[in-house]
């Protein structure tokens, strides 16, 4: 299995802000701030003013994630302070708190702090939940701390970061305390989940593909009680699944199905008459994204190898189904393959008749996510769930139309879309509702099989939606285009660039809702 880069644990305690031993203790700050906050009153004091001369002199404007370093507090039990901005109060956000927690872990982990105070929900006058709060900071905390540094040898790596990394929740109230602790449980949970994402989407194609993909899968669900069966190419054409094995068949890296199946512990024991799944995902696998024999040209091929985030979403999304014991059953889906021109691979023209019987015309080999997700998703309706969430980077179109901001939403079904809507605002993981329906998908008719597999160059969201839509069966089914979100080269001061894990908080929000 792959090894967790950094370790970072979230406990929180009850006491005395002044008295919690630690290296650096960490407070929020809002901007256009002028006095120091009653609830830092008593540190200011301690600390001779030095809160209050921060402020007089300017250095500090409380923009949000900026940073101060204060360590004139002899008289203070944790070593250090640190001022992070929460930015406008007016724009306050439980995400302001989560990425402030980002921005203060990643500094501490630049000057090697081993133990981090938070207590940044401390200035707020009208807190939130205290337990979403605990949750936030965990979540925060952890994702702002991981890097991938699997291939940096020992000079290139930041040596000052530690390897664990320990983070105390400080409140003054037990009640609250216990919130917060209850809070950073569930956070830490889902930001590990999230990183485990983001470790495989970052791992390079060299070293991931499909069967490697499913040997990580088969480790992280061995290690979290799930049951996980792979399906290679042979088993694949015994079962029909003629789509996923014409994607794979330009790589000589042969392709994998993954399903991997949650089932509550009761139902182990009484299992129910209908053991139909209640959830099924399902995550677009590409383990590099050539584009085919329509090959990408080069500037677009940069970052293929994170054209399998979707199915990394779903192996980490359900290994926190286990550890959060979810109520409900919950199947995994990911189809993995490698879309590579050789002598093998498939060509635009071909046509092929899927596991779900209709026949599709392949129009251009770069619309390759689409036509495996045909396989896995027409799977996923025999297995007559209550709902299918795909989760995919698909279209190009999809990041031409909502910039990096939001991911693309279609749903055959509107309370489903409004659940995730839902999760998605909790997770402060954007999705904005696209449509799909016919006339897209009077877009893709050919005559020469069912349909084809792309409608040109106007809505090319929409059709891949329209087009996906014809494999579910008319079961309840939302997809989720990430094509945008799945990776980023920004830096922020409380992420680093690379795989985001994007859909993993939001999908479990929407588990945990159900
Ligand atoms: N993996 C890409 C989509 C993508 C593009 C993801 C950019 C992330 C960033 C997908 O397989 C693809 O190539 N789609 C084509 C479809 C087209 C040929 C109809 C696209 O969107 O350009
Ligand atoms: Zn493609
Ligand atoms: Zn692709």
């Amino acid at each position: 299995m792959l090894k967790t880069c950094q370790t970072t644990t979230v406990t929180a305690k009850q006491s005395d802000l002044t008295k919690l031993t630690a290296d650096v203790l960490v407070l929020g700050l809002f901007k256009n701030t002028t006095a120091v906050p009653k609830s830092l009153a008593p540190l200011d004091r301690l600390t001779k003013g030095a809160i209050t001369q921060l402020l007089k002199l300017g250095d500090f404007t409380g923009d949000a994630n900026q940073i101060s370093m204060l360590y004139a507090q002899a008289n203070t039990a944790a070593q250090r302070l640190m001022l992070v901005g929460l930015g406008d109060k007016k724009a306050f956000k439980l995400d302001t708190l989560r990425q402030a927690a980002g921005a203060a872990t990643r500094a501490a982990d630049n000057i090697g702090l081993k133990h981090i105070a938070l207590a940044l929900h401390k200035t707020l006058t009208s807190p939130p939940d205290p337990q979403r709060v605990g949750q936030a900071l965990a979540e925060g905390a952890i994702v702002g701390r991981y890097t991938y540094n699997d291939f940096l040898t020992q000079q290139n790596q930041n040596n000052r970061s530690p390897k664990t990394c320990r983070i105390t929740l400080v409140d003054d109230d037990p009640a609250t305390t216990r919130a917060l602790r209850k809070g950073a449980a569930l956070g830490t949970v889902l930001a590990q989940a999230q990183n485990l994402a983001r470790h495989l989407g970052d791992t390079p194609a060299n070293e991931i593909y499909p069967a490697v993909l499913a040997r990580h899968a088969q480790a992280a669900a061995r290690s979290a009680g799930l049951t996980c069966k792979v399906y290679d190419d042979k088993e694949l054409a015994r079962r029909n699944m003629n789509a996923i094995l014409a994607v794979g068949s330009g790589s000589a890296r042969k392709p994998r199905l993954i399903e991997i199946t949650y089932t509550p512990a009761k139902e182990k024991k009484s299992p129910r008459t209908n053991n139909a799944p209640d959830v099924v995902l399902v995550g677009k696998a590409v383990t590099f994204d050539s584009g085919g024999l329509c090959i990408k040209p080069s500037a677009s091929m940069d970052n293929m190898k994170y054209d399998k985030c979707g199915g990394c979403d779903v192996i980490a999304i359900m290994t926190a189904c286990a550890q959060l014991k979810l109520p409900q059953r919950v199947v995994g889906l990911i189809p993995a393959v490698e879309n590579l021109p050789s002598a093998t691979c498939f060509r635009p023209g071909d046509i092929i008749r899927t596991y779900s019987g209709k026949t599709i015309e392949i129009s251009n080999t770069d619309a390759e996510g689409r036509v495996i997700l045909a396989d896995a998703l027409a799977y996923a309706a025999t297995l007559k769930p209550k709902a299918i969430l795909d989760i995919a980077t698909l279209t190009g179109a999809c990041v031409i139309a909502l910039g990096q901001h939001n991911a693309g939403l279609f749903s055959n079904n509107d309370s489903l879309r409004h659940a995730i809507q839902n999760a998605s605002q909790n997770a402060a993981e954007p999705v904005w509702h696209l449509p799909m329906g016919d006339l897209y998908l009077q877009q893709m008719k050919t005559k020469a099989a069912d349909l084809k597999t792309t409608g040109g160059r106007e809505g090319a969201s929409c059709t891949a939606a329209a087009f996906l839509g014809q494999f579910v069966n008319q079961m309840p089914w939302a997809h989720i285009d990430v094509a945008a979100m799945a990776d980023t080269t920004k830096e922020l001061p409380y992420r680093t660039a690379g795989a985001t894990g994007f859909g993993v908080r939001l999908i479990l929000e929407y588990l945990l809702n159900l």
